[in-house]
Formats: C-alpha cells, structure tokens, sequence
C-alpha cells in the first residue's frame, strides 16, 4: 500500500485580523512541527498575501473559494491564477458551508476543481452529509455522489485531498467517532477503488473534518484510512500545533 503523507488543513473561515492571525503565524512559525506531516493554512482571500508573506515556507497556504475560469466579469470572485500569483499553493473547495450557505451545486464545484487543478493549485475537495441524510441511513449514497461529480473533474489525483466533513459535526462539538471517521474513509476508499482505480485508491488522502481539537485528534488519527484532518476552530488556537502533531 501506497504511504501517505500525513495531512492537517487549517480553515480560518471568516475569522481573525492581521493582529490575531499574525500571533498564531508566530506560534507555527516557531512550533516544533512533526516533519512528515504536510501543514495548510485556509486563510480569508484578502490575507492570502499576508499569510504567505508571514508563514514559514514549510507551511503551506491555501484560499478558501474560487470560481471556476481565469479572469472576467465576475464581481467579487477570484482565480486560481491570482491565487497562484499570491504565491499560494491550494484551495479548498465544496466546503459545507460554500455548499449550504452559499448554495453552491455539485456541479460547480465539479467545474471549480477542474479549473483549479488546471491552472495548478492543489485542492482539498471537500464532501459529507447532513444530519438528517445520517439518519436516513443515506450517507454512503450523498457521499459517493458528491465524490463521483469531483472524480469527473479530476485527471491527475496527485494534487487533490478528499475531505470528508459530516455537515453536523462542523462547528457543533460533536465530532464523528474514530470508528464511525474510519467507517466512511473506508467506504471511500473502495469507492475510488472500484470507481477510480487502485492506484488512486491507495495514495488519495481522505482527510476528517468536523469538531476536531488536540483532545480528540489522536484517536482518530489512530485509524487506517483517517489520512490527516481539516480543522475549523481549532485551527485559530495553538492548539493546532497539537493536532498537525497527532501521529508524531
Ligand atoms: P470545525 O470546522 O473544526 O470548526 O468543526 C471544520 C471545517 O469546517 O472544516
């Protein structure tokens, strides 16, 4: 089986200033970070600049959105190309909030990642179910329904990260269990499997989001198919040096 390197997303979402933020740039800068793990900070587009010019070069920076063609009349959106211009790597896309605040379709999304991998970002696809689809016992069919539509927009799975975030373990405290994390990875992984191919399949990383702090990061990150994680809140906190040390 493929190794995979270890994988800790940070999302800022919309929060923090140059103040706030620049104090948790200093405590990852001077951090003892484990060298085998790959570190991404999400940061707001208007501090992308600032994040990249600030944090170390051995931590990575990634904007939060983007649409889907290079420049043009689209008031308020940016591109992969600006983003790459600001000297940032990789972009998050399909997170549930862009997915169910914004309204954003599976189809754009699909469209945004091919974009984005075209111009060279790497991209951190974001996928779960809400709770009401859990409890309907739907979560396998949502879930390989959002990744089949990214799968269609995908040609080489080396700069692509899977996440998978349960709509109702974000920002609520209730993180998924180890085992029901490992369950669906699992799940994921024959998926690409049998849909993609074995190669992909062993070295994608499907990456846990959803209420993950330094208290629960171990155990999850304990699990086979649990390749690193995307963190909300707890990534504005020092506590993030914690989880992007979960398997150090
Ligand atoms: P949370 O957010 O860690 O605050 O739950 C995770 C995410 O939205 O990526």
């Amino acid at each position: 089986m493929a190794s995979r390197k270890f994988f800790v997303g940070g999302n800022w979402k919309m929060n923090g200033n140059k103040e706030s933020l620049g104090e948790l740039i200093s405590t990852l800068n001077t951090a003892s970070l484990h060298d085998q793990t790959e570190v991404v900070c999400g940061a707001p587009s208007i501090y992308l600049g600032f994040a990249r010019s600030s944090l170390d070069p051995r931590i990575g920076v990634a904007a939060q959105n983007c649409y889907k063609v290079a420049k043009g009349a689209f008031t308020g959106e940016i591109s992969p190309a600006m983003i790459k211009d600001c000297g940032v790597d990789w972009v998050i896309l399909g997170h549930s909030e862009r997915r169910h605040v914004f309204g954003e379709s599976d189809e754009l999304i699909g469209q945004k990642v091919a974009h984005a991998l075209e111009s060279d970002l790497g991209v951190i696809a974001c996928i779960g179910e809400k709770l009401e689809e859990r409890e309907a016992g739907t979560t396998e069919e949502v879930v390989y329904a959002q990744t089949q539509v990214i799968a269609e927009n995908v040609k080489d799975w080396s700069k692509v990260v899977l996440a998978y975030e349960p709509v109702w373990a974000i920002g609520t405290g209730k993180t998924a269990t180890p085992e029901q994390a490992q369950e669906v990875h699992e799940k994921l992984r024959a998926w690409l499997r049998a849909n993609v191919s074995g190669d992909v399949a062993d070295s994608l990383r499907i990456i846990y989001g959803g209420s993950v702090t330094a208290a629960n990061c171990k155990e999850l990150a304990a699990q086979g198919d649990v390749d690193g994680f995307l963190v909300g809140g707890a990534s504005l906190k020092p506590e993030f040096v914690d989880i992007i040390n979960a398997r150090a």
